[in-house]
Parts: structure tokens; sequence; C-alpha cells
């Protein structure tokens, strides 16, 4: 293992190369214009697996878009690490507001990333991270250091919900064997404050639609006699929370789980600046609900946003109308012990009771998942944490993160294996914003990292 950080040097250039090569492929999965891609993208990842030594590499496919299956079986004794990932990307959207194509990647530096970074959708959510693992085998696999066997699922359809993914986990068990699962698809703290994610929020994702009238009107001729749907739409959205925003919705909060004083004494030990979180998101003061701190609110409290509202008039100028309909999109982020589909039933018998006689109301559920927590005494968590102290000098700090990865919730029902999320990014680098990125020290920190994690983990499990 010692010599990765030589491999690393010795190959770093092409490392980047190839990268760059599987960012221009532009595979969003929510837009069926590039369904061709999000295909290519599944064939090149294929051919570098083969490349970087494994056996066995399938191109698995679901009624969606195809699972990438790999394995390098060194011994069927030996424990075996399954990595998940993901290879399709979030719309690039706006796309004015890039300031550079999200499908030609350039490499620019940066304030938290002096040594260069990689600008390009996917580059950190999660192509960079994903291939980060396909690098860190090859170096095992070329240097004959593999201690354990390694198996490859890296999926095309995780940002609109995985929803083949359930199918594929299920139809496969004897396949997806395996005694951890490792992901690289979530973010750390700081580069010298390295952490690694325990925890994910479940997520609950809804779409409303409010109809008033049954075409839209003149805004003098109805207006005031008749209920605009964005009048009320707009208001059965803000009554969902109250004055200290709490979230309305009766039973919403009757399984939370609620963290001890001392678990709470314990996340707030980690490093945060409240001044210098305000000025990287140029605002005055943070807003969330009432009782809680900023890193709580956005880890262990759920949630409740808007994501999208739509309706009437947006053209240039002014059009005097009232819409026949208003739309919203809407997701909860869940936590443990929520259920999402007892949630979802929640929010629907709500909203609907809050509309108004004049207007109807369709609630449709989009997609969603349970939350999930790791135990940091698995040696899993050990292992990991072992090869974060090796690589960075440091030892990393727990902490639970507010986004979903809705499928580990998932994988350990059905393959009844711990999650290990070793994420490289940061909060900074913009995944699903304008101008996405990923640092090259993290790129490179995240290979030199991992097949510490697998000799760790092997020696562990004995
Ligand atoms: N990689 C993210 C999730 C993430 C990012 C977790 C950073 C923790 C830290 C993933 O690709 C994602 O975007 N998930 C979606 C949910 C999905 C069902 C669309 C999310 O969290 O919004
Ligand atoms: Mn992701
Ligand atoms: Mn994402």
């Amino acid at each position: 293992m010692e010599n990765i950080a030589s491999y690393i040097k010795e190959h770093k250039s092409r490392f980047i190369d190839e990268l760059i090569d599987l960012l221009k492929i532009p595979s969003v999965s929510a837009d069926s214009a590039y369904s061709q891609d999000v295909w290519n993208t599944a064939k090149a990842i294929e051919v570098k697996l083969q490349e970087a030594g494994c056996d066995l590499v399938e191109i698995c496919e679901t009624p969606g878009y195809p699972v990438v299956y790999a394995e390098k079986i060194i011994d069927p004794e030996l424990p075996t690490v399954l990595v998940y990932g993901h290879y399709d990307v979030q719309p690039p959207d706006p796309v004015s507001l890039w300031t550079s194509d999200p499908f030609e990647p350039i490499i620019k530096k940066t304030e938290l990333h002096p040594e260069g970074a990689i600008f390009a959708r996917g580059a950190c959510d999660d192509k960079g991270q994903m291939y980060m693992h396909v690098k860190a085998v090859e170096f095992m696999i070329k240097n004959n250091c593999l201690p354990c066997n390694v198996k490859f699922m890296i999926e095309g359809e995780e940002e609109v919900g995985s929803a083949n993914l359930g199918w594929f986990v299920e139809r496969n068990h004897d396949k997806l064997k395996n005694d951890v699962i490792l992901i690289s698809d979530t973010g750390m703290i700081a580069n010298d404050t390295p952490s690694i994610t325990t925890g994910l929020r479940g997520l609950s994702y809804v779409e409303v639609e409010v109809t008033g009238p049954n075409r839209d009107l003149h805004s003098g001729l109805y207006g005031g006699a008749v209920a605009n749907p964005i009048n009320i739409l707009t208001k059965m959205i803000a009554s969902l929370h109250d004055e200290n925003n709490h979230i309305t919705i009766p039973g919403f909060y009757d399984k939370v789980e609620e963290l001890s004083i001392e678990e709470r004494a314990a996340m707030a030990e980690a490093p945060f600046s409240l001044d210098a979180y305000k000025n990287a998101l140029n605002i005055k003061d943070v807003y969330g609900e009432k009782g809680y701190s900023t890193n709580e609110r956005n880890s262990i409290r759920p949630t409740l946003d808007v994501n999208g509202i739509w309706g009437g008039y947006i053209g240039e100028g002014a059009k005097t109308v009232i819409a026949s309909k208003a739309h919203a999109k809407i997701s909860m982020r869940l936590v443990p012990d929520q259920d999402w589909k007892e949630i979802t039933t929640l929010f629907k018998k709500h909203f609907e009771s809050l509309a108004p006689e004049a207007v109807t109301v369709k609630v449709t559920p989009h997609h969603g998942g349970q939350a999930y927590v790791t135990p940091i005494e698995s040696i899993g968590y050990q292992a990991a944490s072992k090869a974060y102290e090796k690589t960075f000098s440091k030892t990393p700090i727990p902490q639970r993160s507010g986004g979903s990865i809705p499928i580990v919730a998932l994988f350990e029902k059905e393959l009844e294996s711990k999650t290990i999320l070793m994420g490289f990014g940061l909060d900074s680098d913009a995944i699903h914003s304008p101008n996405e990125h990923f640092g090259i020290w993290n790129y490179l920190k995240g290979i030199e990292t991992i097949p510490y994690f697998y000799k760790y983990f092997t020696e562990l499990s004995k």
C-alpha cells in the first residue's frame, strides 16, 4: 500500500485526463434528450473497469438505465467490499450562470482549492468521487496489493430517485453479497478537517397542483370573485410552517428521533464558523427551526421546502390574468425513524384538507427513501477512520449529513450490510448548482486514502 503516493504522482495527469473524458459525456438522467449519453457513460465506465483489471465487467440492464457491475474476486474466503456510486448527473440548469461550459471541463484555482479544481457538472457528484474508487482499485490490482475482494455497482438513476435499483438489488442478492458497502458520494468538513458521514436524511418528494376555474380568466372581470389558484397555493404553502418554523402537518414529528443532550453536545464540537457560513452564502442571517443550531437544522431535523413553484404569466411585460392552475414541487427531508411513505400520506391528507371548496388539489408523490445512520463502532467505520488518519494525519470527525442517498437504507435491508460513507467533496463544491467543481487535491487524496480502507478492513475482519 505504501507506494500509493508514488503511483499517484506518476499517473496524476492520466487520472485527471480520464476523469475529464468522463465529465464530457452529459449523462443527465432527468432529461430523456440525454438518454444516449447516459448509456454511453455506462459503456465508458465498463471499459475503465476492465482496464483497471476487474475480471468480470457487465452492463446490467434494468427497466431504466443500466447498472455497471464489476468484480475482482481474489479469494472467496476473504472479505468483499461493494463499491456503490452513480454515473448520472443533475441537469446543468441554469446554464447561463456557469462561467464555463458544464460539459467542457476546465481546471481553475479557487480560494479553497489552490491546487486547482475541475469545473464540470458531475465533477464532485458523483463522477469524480466514483472514479477515485476505480483508480484506487487499479492501483491495488496493478501493484498486487488488493487485500480482499471488490465488487462495483455503479448506477445511472441516482439523481432521479434510483427507481430501478431496488429492482436490481432484489434480483441479485448473491451477486452483490458483501461484507461492507463503500460509497464516496458525500462531503467532508474541510481539507484540513476530515470527517466521515455517519447519517443521511430520508426524503419524500411530492408535486402539488391547485386548480381553480376551468380556464385562465381576465383578472379584472373575475378578480376578487373566484379563487386565484396561485394565491391559494402560496397561502397553503405558507401555513406549512408556524412562527417557530416548525412544520404544521399533524403527526409529522411523532416518530422523529430526539438526540440526547450528550449527542448534541458532541455534534457541537465539530469545527464550524457561523460567520464563514453566512459569508459564503452572502446572507445576513441564518433561518430555521427555533431551538436548534444551524448544523442541527441541516442534519438531525426534518424539513419541508418548496423546490419549484409556477403558474400564471411569467413572460415579458404584464398580462392581467387569473391562472386556472398553480403548481409546486415540495421536498421533505426526513430523519430516523420517520417513514417516508407514512410522511407522504400525512402530507397528502393535510394538504388536501387545507384547500377551500373553491379549488381542487392534487398531490402526486414522486419518490422517497428512508434516513440512515451508521454506527461508529463497526469495523467498517474503524477501518475508514484509520485510513484517514494515515493519509490526513488526523482522526476524522463523525458527522451526520443533510443530504439523501435513499438506496443506502435499502442496501442495509436487502443485503444486510453496513454502508461506510467516505466523501472527499466540500459543501462549497457547488453540487447541483452552477459551476460544480471538485478539487484536484481532494480527488487525489481520495485515491490515496481508499486503498488503506481495504487494508484495515481486511485486517480488522480477521
Ligand atoms: N450525492 C448526493 C447526496 C449527498 C450530497 C449526500 C452531499 C450528502 C452530502 C446525491 O447525489 C443526491 O443529490 N441525492 C438527492 C436525492 C435523490 C433522491 C435525488 C438529494 O439529496 O437531494
Ligand atoms: Mn450523488
Ligand atoms: Mn446529487
